[in-house]
């Protein structure tokens, strides 16, 4: 969040934004699920222009073995920027940030993913941004989700993740990248198929109003969000009625 150029105007009279959406318009997404051979379960996703890749491995028996749980698995989310990601080179390695996206993002997931199944072990959550313009938390929680549930994680339900803010003094959905750089506020949060909020941010100044307000879109976002996920689930997974009572 920076000081705004006098003359960049990022919503118009007409009420559109710079990238043709409404106020309370997320960004296109595109999922593809089971990306890589490797891993147990993967997931790609564009979100404006947003890329991000997620692999999960696990549960698998837990390294070192004193960072094991005797009751459930460790659950491990690694959140990293590819240094090619940003526009100024992003140094490789983890950053205060990076410690923090992969800290909240983990709890996002902690109240949804059954880990008291699998004592002793670890489900890693390996997130990679290719490019990052702004929302990477989100999208990569999104991403995550798709990539759990293509592992074949046990969870209670899919976790949705998207932001509101704050820009020319108007509320609205999904930031981009100028809106992130030149707005007045940033909200991100996520939750669980029931609307229980499991993450929670806030960069810049907000009333308790404009905060009612943001989440009342985010819900919508997060609803349009889950039927995406969904509908990528549901084709890799659903087995076509014709093919069960062949095989019958
Ligand atoms: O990406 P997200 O909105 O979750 O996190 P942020 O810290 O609010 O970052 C917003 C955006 O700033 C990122 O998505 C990147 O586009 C950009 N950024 C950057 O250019 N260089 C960094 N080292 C970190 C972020």
């Amino acid at each position: 969040m920076s000081n705004k150029p006098e003359n960049l105007t990022l919503i118009t009279d007409d009420g559109l934004r710079l990238d043709g959406r409404r106020a309370d318009e997320i960004r296109p997404m595109k999922i593809e699920i089971g990306v890589l051979s490797r891993a147990d379960g993967s997931c790609y996703l564009e979100w404006g222009r947003n890329k991000i890749l997620v692999g999960v491995f696990g549960p698998r028996e837990a390294h070192p073995r004193r960072s094991q749980r005797a009751d459930a698995a460790v659950i491990r989310y690694r959140y990293n920027m590819a240094s090619f990601s940003v526009e100024d080179r992003a140094r490789p390695g983890p950053s205060r940030r990076s410690i923090e996206i992969s800290k909240v993002s983990r709890e996002a997931f902690e109240p949804v993913i059954m880990a008291e199944l699998f004592p002793k072990t670890a489900i890693d959550i390996f997130v990679e941004v290719l490019q990052a313009d702004a929302g990477t938390r989100t999208a990569a929680i999104n991403a995550s989700s798709i990539a759990l549930a293509d592992a074949g994680i046990p969870m209670k339900g899919l976790i949705t993740s998207c932001a509101f803010g704050k820009v020319d003094g108007q509320i609205v959905l999904d930031l981009n990248k100028e809106e992130d750089n030149y707005g007045e506020a940033d909200f991100p949060v996520a939750m669980t198929q029931d609307g229980e909020i499991t993450l929670i941010q806030m960069d810049g100044h907000l009333t308790p109003e404009e905060i009612k307000k943001g989440l009342e879109l985010v819900k919508k976002g997060c609803k349009e969000i889950l039927e995406i996920q969904q509908a990528v689930l549901r084709k890799k997974f659903e087995t076509p009625v014709e093919e069960i009572s062949e095989e019958t």
